[in-house]
């Protein structure tokens, strides 16, 4: 058979690759219920459940039902056992099995959910924690793995083990197929991803995004952080921005469950991610609300808006 027919799937791959056997089988179970997750995406469910979740925001019935999913598969699944439990439509983490696991799992079931009724890509952010999600320690040294999918025309999955950073495609028979292994960010890019009303930026964020207009950055900009991230990465470079607002000092994305996986991603594909000045993966989450700055991308893009935040 030509070599290039034979298709690795994402079990196999998370095994040639060494990755501990209980985190392997949290990122295959994760998978197959982003799967699931595909598939009510495609049942024209547009309806707002009527709830909000713990940061205020209504809940669509779809970011109801992909929580469901994802905490029962991890609650009820008994050949390996999950410790903690948080996720960004509920108020406080549930422990899911109190035999002292080693692994602790953050999400955000369903990023983006405000582009569900245009039909623009969604997607999932997880992150898969050594231990306690509250630990006192830095993302750096608690987060194992990461992962991301989109629900676009394909369903791609994006995920690290700390082993690089690669994609998959879910193909009709419902596996998860290698697409790209060591999906890799260039030293710089031409696209950006500006996040925020232009006017509640601080005056040192709108020259540094002056400076990428007047160098001819391209915008690109949903609204929906796992696709605007997917672009940058997919097209190997550019940069995602979403700062200090003058009504939102933190910004408005949340530390534990889409910037910190998001930066493990990132810099497993040789990018950077920070809160303008720090690397978002040395910041110590000290609770699930948490929200920060947010500047990600290509090395070259990311250390510039750092020198555009520190110049007096
Ligand atoms: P979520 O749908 O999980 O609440 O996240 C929405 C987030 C993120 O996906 C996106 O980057 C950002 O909100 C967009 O915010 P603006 O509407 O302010 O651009
Ligand atoms: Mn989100
Ligand atoms: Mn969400």
């Amino acid at each position: 058979m030509n070599k290039n027919m034979v298709k690795i799937n994402l079990r196999a791959h998370l095994s040639n690759h060494g990755v501990e056997e209980k985190l392997r089988r949290i990122i295959a179970h994760v998978a197959d219920s982003a799967k699931y997750i595909s598939l009510i995406m495609r049942e024209a469910n547009r309806k707002l459940a009527g709830t909000q979740n713990s940061f205020g925001e209504d809940q669509l019935e779809l970011d109801v039902l992909a929580d469901d999913i994802l905490k029962q598969r991890l609650e009820y699944e008994t050949s390996f056992g999950i410790g903690e439990f948080a996720s960004e439509e509920q108020d406080t983490i549930k422990l899911l099995s109190t035999n002292g696991e080693r692994y602790s799992v953050t999400v955000d079931p369903l990023d983006g959910s405000s582009l569900v009724d245009v039909n623009l890509a969604v997607g999932t952010f997880i992150g898969i924690h050594e231990g306690k999600i509250l630990s006192g320690k830095p993302g750096r040294e608690t987060l194992a793995a990461a992962m991301y999918v989109v629900y676009g025309p394909l369903t791609t999955l994006v995920y690290t083990a700390r082993n690089g950073t690669h994609e998959f495609v879910l193909d009709p028979t419902g596996n998860f197929v290698l697409s790209q292994e060591n999906l890799t960010l260039k030293d710089s890019g031409s696209i950006y991803s500006p996040g925020g009303l232009r006017s509640e930026w601080l005056p040192k964020h709108a020259a540094f995004i002056d400076y990428l207009e007047a160098e001819g950055y391209k915008l690109r900009y949903s609204g929906g952080l796992v696709p605007d991230a997917n672009q940058i990465i997919s097209k190997g470079g550019g940069i995602f921005t979403y700062p200090a607002l003058t009504s939102a000092r933190a910004g408005k994305l949340r530390l534990l469950f889409e910037e910190q996986p998001l930066a493990l991603i990132v810099e497993g594909a040789g990018g950077l991610a920070t809160n303008g000045v720090n690397d978002i993966l040395d910041l110590v989450p000290e609770a699930l609300e948490q929200r920060s700055p947010f500047y990600m991308g290509s090395r070259i893009e990311v250390q510039m808006a750092r020198r555009y935040l520190t110049k007096d």
